[in-house]
């Protein structure tokens, strides 16, 4: 990217709500079993906010950790991204809400709509604004209750998504470290792959909408799937392309967590080998925006990521929209 000045993250963090969802719980729901969510995404269990939990609540724990993780005091911050696909109300946005509770006294705010790619871009729009100087502290957060938006009849989508958030403050750091590249895609023409119909302008709230259950998650998954595989690895090639690096310079691949079929494919395209490659898929299911930050923040907790490690991130999302970024670690 070209850049002023280096911009990484200073701290992340991530929460997950305590709940437990295993796949023989949701054999008592759906028919579905084990067997079937194990092989077909890898997926053994989720976690699920309580009811009268919000996005926010899970955003506001997640950017506490990245907050304390980051060493920058809450004042510092100058601007708020939540991506989320799942905001708390349609308006205000989730981000003020979470800047509220922060006591965040001096920032803007925003919430930032890209499906599951919704951190990516979060992370990549808050470098910009580092990048040139306008800001020194930007907070991203990366934040779903999707659960309170699937149909737990629907045996293809409720068994694949999971609630959580993670967070990252965004900042300058030492030249040449930091994101080294980004890319943002998307292809509007295949929106109705994946999307939630009623309760914005085009189809408004109304009885008929919800007896017809059109205010929960619809996907062709099979469709989601061919695409994912496929602009995931162009993403990747992009990114490397982009920061001047190849397969072989990545320390790390931390692929957005939505079927383990996806990410071995996606894996085997672009020779990762496995040892590079990081998933809590398991663990967690789909956590959409909040995937990615909490893999990261995962694998940089157990030790896996150093200062220095190369880290490629990719994603894909309802859009449809799709990305990827190369991080040189820079703490
Ligand atoms: O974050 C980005 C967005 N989402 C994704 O990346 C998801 C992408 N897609 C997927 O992960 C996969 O397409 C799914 C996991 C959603 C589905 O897997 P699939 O291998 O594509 O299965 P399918 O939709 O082709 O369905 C195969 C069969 C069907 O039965 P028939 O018609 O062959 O008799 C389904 O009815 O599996 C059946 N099926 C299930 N069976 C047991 C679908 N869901 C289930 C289930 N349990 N939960």
């Amino acid at each position: 990217m070209t850049t002023v000045r280096s911009v990484g993250i200073l701290g992340l963090g991530a929460y997950a709500p305590p709940k437990v969802l295993s796949n023989a719980d949701l054999e008592k729901v759906v028919d579905t079993s084990d067997e079937w969510i194990t092989t077909r995404t890898g997926i053994k269990e989720r976690r699920i906010a309580e009811s009268g939990t919000a996005t926010s609540d899970l955003a506001v724990q997640a950017a506490e950790i990245a907050i304390k993780n980051s060493g920058v005091k809450p004042s510092e911050i100058q601007l708020v991204i939540a991506a989320t696909a799942s905001p708390d109300m349609l308006f205000p946005p989730t981000a003020s809400i979470v800047q509220n509770r922060l006591h965040i006294s001096n920032a803007g705010a925003f919430d930032l709509e890209a499906g599951c790619t919704g951190f990516l871009y979060a992370v990549s729009v808050a470098s910009q604004f580092v990048a040139c100087g306008n800001y020194e502290r930007v907070l991203v957060v990366g934040a779903e209750v999707l659960s309170k938006f699937l149909d737990w009849e629907d045996r293809s989508t409720c068994i694949l998504f999971g609630d959580g958030a993670g967070a990252a403050v965004v900042g300058p750091v030492p030249e040449g470290t930091g994101i080294l590249s980004f890319h943002l895609g998307s292809d509007g023409s295949t929106g109705e792959l994946l999307c939630m119909p009623a309760g914005g302008s085009q189809m408004p709230p109304s009885r008929k909408t919800v007896e017809e259950k059109l205010h929960y998650v619809k996907m062709k998954g099979n469709e989601v799937f061919r695409h994912a595989i496929v602009k995931m690895e162009e993403s990747a090639r992009i990114v490397l392309e982009k920061s001047g690096l190849t397969i072989d310079d990545i320390s790390h691949y931390i692929p957005h967590q939505a079927n383990i079929r996806i990410i071995e494919g996606v894996t085997k395209r672009l020779n990762v080998p496995e040892h590079k490659l990081y998933t809590n898929l398991s663990s967690y299911g789909n956590t959409s925006c909040a995937s990615i930050p909490l893999a990261l923040y995962e694998a940089l907790q157990k030790g896996k990521i150093r200062r220095g490690d190369i880290v490629l991130l990719t994603s894909v999302g309802a859009g449809l929209t799709w990305g990827g970024m190369v991080i040189k670690w820079n703490y």
